[in-house]
């Protein structure tokens, strides 16, 4: 038989680009669709006729029959957020029963990650990062220090209780001693996690096992990026990041799945950018025209309702994006937000001391010194809302997406022209190589 392909789709940016929808759309063609990063931080929305679902760690190939969903290893799993999410899933319809499975390597959070998190962000003297207040930075410094709980300890219960008493009786001394915190109650987390731990059980699979055996029988797979490349771990506007690779090559470490059996890497940018919470954001729109891009494309966060930070296309950043990720395609989203625009500027260079660089700098305090070059493209100002072929959309709306690929390398493959499903296209090129890879035409039509 021959051997299932695979496909990683990551945001290009700081997350929010729109991956929900774009994974919902292929995952029409993929059988297998697996997160491998991040956890209850992530909030990708998807609207199916009309119909809004907000998933946090559930990946979006729940909503399509007969697709299977993995949250891999990479992940940190909240046990409670999982089980609320799936139960919202369930009174809505969507099957979550024998479709959707939870690694049993990845670690868990627990009620202290989120203790230590909110007290240590507003602490005095401490760089304040805006997290999402979920506990993940935490979960994954227990993970990398060796302290960590994983899906699997929670079903022996003797572990779990010691386990448990053993980190409160640390965390709540930590708590107290930096922060003044009032202290958790061991018994109480156990009997929650406990009775947990018996509702996760069916869930619970070695994924990387499952992965690796779909590919072998012919299964493709799309992983699901969370986030995005500039909130990577490694590679992203360090501090201010999330505590994951979520670039492309968490895909591989965060599964199980070797990175020779990743066949493409498809980014996902806004035609424009966006980013929440605090860091460098070097093509900000600091005017009025940030809050009026904020208001047409409705940039608040999907998890925490926070406003988003809006600026233009930024080329240097997304060309850095595809160093990192590898990426052959492009999907741009939000194309219809730019539509009433009479110009558009897209920042095509970076100055730092006054010279062009293609460096992105490894400090803050480097991207204080980003003077952006701009390039002012047209807008089109004619509705492009719902248009679903490429060679429809306004010559100067085709004119900006040729800009793009000309000056990162990487084609573009899908526009997406609003929130819904069927108000997407794809390119020629695009849709032959997904055929390829999938061995199916998808339903959405191509068009030049
Ligand atoms: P954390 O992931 O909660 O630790 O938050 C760290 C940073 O990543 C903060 O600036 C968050 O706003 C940002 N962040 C985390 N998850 C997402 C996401 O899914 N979309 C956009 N920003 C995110």
């Amino acid at each position: 038989m021959k051997k299932g392909k695979a496909a990683v789709i990551i945001g290009a940016q700081w997350g929010d680009e729109g991956k929900g929808k774009i994974v919902d759309v292929l995952s029409e063609n993929f059988p297998v669709v697996a997160r491998y990063a991040g956890g209850h931080n992530a909030g990708h929305t998807v609207i199916i006729h009309g119909k809004k679902f907000i998933l946090q760690l559930v990946p979006c190939g729940v909503l399509r029959t007969g697709c299977i969903s993995v949250i891999g290893n990479g992940v940190v799993l909240d046990p409670m957020a999982f089980l609320k999410e799936v139960g919202t899933l369930r009174d809505a319809g969507v099957q979550v029963d024998g479709n959707l499975f939870v690694s049993n390597r990845a670690h868990v959070i627990l009620p202290y990650h989120r203790m230590i998190e909110l007290a240590s962000e507003n602490a005095p003297g401490r760089v304040k990062i805006g997290t999402t207040s979920r506990g993940i930075g935490p979960a994954y410094e227990d993970k990398m220090g060796r302290r960590g709980l994983r899906v699997a300890d929670m079903f022996d219960l003797q572990l779990l209780r010691k386990h448990i008493e053993n980190a409160c009786h640390e965390k709540n001394m930590i708590a107290h001693a930096l922060f003044n915190t009032e202290p958790l109650d061991a018994a109480k987390i156990y009997d929650e996690y406990a009775a947990a731990s018996a509702k996760i059980a069916p869930f619970v699979r070695d994924t990387a096992v499952l992965l690796n055996k779909s590919l072998a029988e012919g299964k493709s797979i799309i992983f699901e990026g969370a986030q995005g490349t500039m909130l990577d771990i490694d590679h992203g506007t360090y501090p201010f990041v999330t505590s994951s690779s979520a670039t492309s090559g968490g895909a591989a470490i965060g599964t199980g799945v070797a990175p020779t059996s990743i066949n493409t890497v498809i980014g996902v940018t806004k035609a424009y950018c966006t980013r929440v919470g605090e860091g460098p954001f070097p093509s900000e729109i600091m005017d009025a025209t940030g809050e009026r891009l904020r208001a047409l494309g409705n940039e608040y966060g999907a998890v925490t309702g926070r406003p988003r930070r809006c600026g233009w296309l930024d080329l240097p950043l997304l060309r850095y994006s595809s160093m990192i990720n590898g990426f052959s395609w492009w999907v741009v989203t939000k194309m219809d937000v730019l539509d009433e625009l009479e110009e558009i500027p897209v920042c095509v260079g970076y100055k730092i001391d006054g010279k062009l660089t293609d460096e992105l700098p490894a400090q803050g305090c480097g991207y204080n010194k980003i003077e952006c070059v701009y390039h002012k493209m047209p807008g089109w100002r004619t509705s492009t809302q719902g248009i679903t072929e490429v060679a429809k959309l306004p010559k100067a709306a085709r004119e900006y997406l040729d800009f793009l690929e000309k000056e990162t390398g990487a084609r573009i493959g899908m526009v997406s022209t609003g929130p819904d499903r069927q108000q997407t296209m794809l390119t020629d090129g695009f849709a032959a190589e997904m055929e390829a890879l999938t061995g199916h035409k998808t339903k959405i039509q191509a068009g030049a």
